[in-house]
């Protein structure tokens, strides 16, 4: 095999999704301890600053630039070379969350086990599913009191609509907390508490054959109870399959204990040999292999940074295929120009490294004169390739806003188009009143927060926002057929437009939306806009 085919293929390039405490941080933390990447679990970024109020972190994103938005890991284990996208810590939800699963193979999904299926989990498996990539799940916590395991499963398989297949099953939880049954090996692994930054744990691994040895180790309730349960699984639980797992109809489930390095080794090895190698992706030309064609990347994400002196901006590539060298000229295709990617960086944690060369699976940072827009594709000057674009994400809060001094219009304008361009906001009009108004609606509420301070500090423009009640909005998938101005809607329901003028509806309830598609049955509405 050539050596750009060994580099990319020993790629694994996942993102770890959860809702917030659910314990995305320390798995990822504990994941960065077996390759090695840091010697003390806890020198994650983004853990203290989950906590801090939004003003804080305004602050924390001026001092540090992009480092506490995003950033990717990347580290070594056992030959692989691991990419983990990490999406912002704080608990608000922004599009950048959305927009990092695009550049994702796989999902890592972190459940808290005595919550189970939790709001943000739902709104980002929507997200992983649409694209059909595998996803893993990771049951956390159970060094505390748990929900019932089949209970767990069951809520999966009913909210998200996914069949699950339990690759290790636990044995008590809490204080009960004895280890898990691994069903593949066979084996009972026991479990210790472990201290929380040790690499590894007292743990015991004893054959499910070995009675005595279980017995001893287990007591007899909980024996008893796992062999029950092994009986029911074996026959009731779906089989195994890795084609339906990559797929992303099946999701294999494990159980640990992140805080107390429980089951994440384990996890990490079984998760490696099931997760694809770098995938080959969508373009207008077709699909693209990532070892056969020569260097091809999109932006999935551009991001401002908020240092006033320096209005740069860093936009973030998935290397799609290919071998990137920082040396030679490569093609935007939509700008049609050949350039050279200044600056290209890895970013990892606080730090950013500028690198020389990187392979299909890898995440870059570029230097951004303003030139490129998410989703643009960049490859090598011979070649012709255009990426299916990103999906514009449904915003869930909108606001109306105005700028305090009517002599700044010019600025404000300029300003939340920029701001919009980056993928922070969208913006709308009402269809009705022409320019004046503008409508932004975000995907979580601090972006509001970002928009007003970025505007004050970086355009001199302050603003005023009025909220408005809407959470539900849909793009018309077939405005072309419909007239939007006699449609029958819900007397909540408001027309909008993009910049584009593309129409849209805004609902204050999903009901209403319900309603509206059965007053008007040739009507198509989508929650995902695309370019
Ligand atoms: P997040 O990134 O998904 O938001 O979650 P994070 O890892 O920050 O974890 C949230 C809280 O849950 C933290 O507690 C963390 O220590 C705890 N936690 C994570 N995994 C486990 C686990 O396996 N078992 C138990 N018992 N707790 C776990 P905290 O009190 O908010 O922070 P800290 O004081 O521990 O730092």
């Amino acid at each position: 095999m050539s050596n750009i085919a060994n580099e990319i293929n020993r790629r694994r390039t996942f993102a770890i999704i959860s809702h917030p405490d659910a314990g995305k941080t320390t798995l990822t933390e504990k994941l960065l301890l077996y390759g090695g990447a840091i010697n003390l679990a806890g020198s994650v970024k983004g853990k203290a600053t989950a906590r801090h109020a939004v003003s804080d972190w305004m602050e924390i994103e001026k001092e540090r630039g992009i480092s506490v938005t995003s950033s990717v890991l990347q580290f070594e284990y056992d030959g692989y070379c691991i990419n983990i996208l990490d999406t912002p810590g704080h608990q608000d939800f922004s599009e950048d969350t959305y927009r990092t699963l695009m550049a994702a193979d796989s999902a890592v999904m972190v459940i808290d086990a005595s919550k189970g299926v939790e709001a943000q989990t739902r709104k980002l498996f929507k997200v992983c599913g649409m694209r059909g990539i595998p996803i893993f799940t990771f049951i956390n916590k159970m060094d505390r009191d748990a929900n019932e395991t089949l209970d767990l499963l069951d809520e999966i398989e009913k909210e998200l609509g996914i069949e699950t297949c339990p690759m290790n099953w636990p044995i008590g939880s809490g204080k009960n907390f004895k280890g898990v049954y691994d069903r593949q090996e066979r084996c009972v692994i026991t479990y210790s508490d472990t201290q929380k930054g040790t690499k590894e744990g007292e743990t015991h691994v004893i054959p499910i054959d070995d009675e005595q040895a279980i017995l001893e180790a287990i007591g007899e309730n909980a024996r008893a109870k796992l062999f029950d349960e092994i009986e029911l699984l074996d026959t009731a639980s779906a089989e195994f399959d890795l084609e339906t797992v990559q797929s992303g109809q099946l999701t294999p489930v494990f159980f640990g204990s992140a805080l107390t390095n429980f089951g994440v080794e384990i996890f990490l090895k079984h998760f490696l040999q099931m997760t694809t190698t770098p995938i080959a992706r969508k373009s207008e030309q077709g699909l693209v292999d990532p070892v056969e064609t020569p260097f091809s990347a999109f932006v999935f994400k551009i991001q401002a940074n908020m240092n006033k002196a320096h209005r740069d901006r860093i936009a973030f590539m998935r290397i799609c295929s290919g071998r990137f060298d920082a040396n030679i000229d490569v093609k935007h295709v939509q700008g049609g120009r050949t350039l050279r990617l200044l600056q290209p960086q890895q970013l990892m944690a606080s730090e950013r490294k500028i690198l020389d060369e990187a392979y299909a699976g890898d995440i870059i940072g570029v230097f951004d004169p303003g030139i490129f827009s998410i989703g643009d594709t960049i490859c090598m000057p011979g070649e012709d390739i255009r990426y299916e674009g990103i999906p514009t994400f449904a915003p869930e809060h909108f606001a109306r806003v105005r700028q305090v001094d009517t002599m700044k219009r010019k600025q404000f304008v300029k300003g939340i188009n920029q701001i919009a361009q980056e993928g922070a906001i969208q913006i709308f009009q009402e269809i009705s009143s022409g320019m004046e108004e503008i409508i932004v609606g975000v995907v979580g509420v601090l972006q509001f927060e970002v928009l007003k301070y970025r505007l004050e500090n970086e355009y001199n423009v302050e603003i005023r926002m009025e909220p408005l009640p809407y959470e539900h909005i849909r793009w018309i998938e077939n405005a072309e057929k419909i007239d939007v101005a006699k449609l029958s809607g819900t007397s909540d329901m408001k027309k909008i437009q993009d910049l584009k003028g593309n129409p849209l509806l805004l609902f204050i309830n999903a009901w209403s939306v319900g309603m509206t598609l059965e007053r008007n049955p040739d009507l198509q509405l989508s929650e995902f806009g695309r370019d």
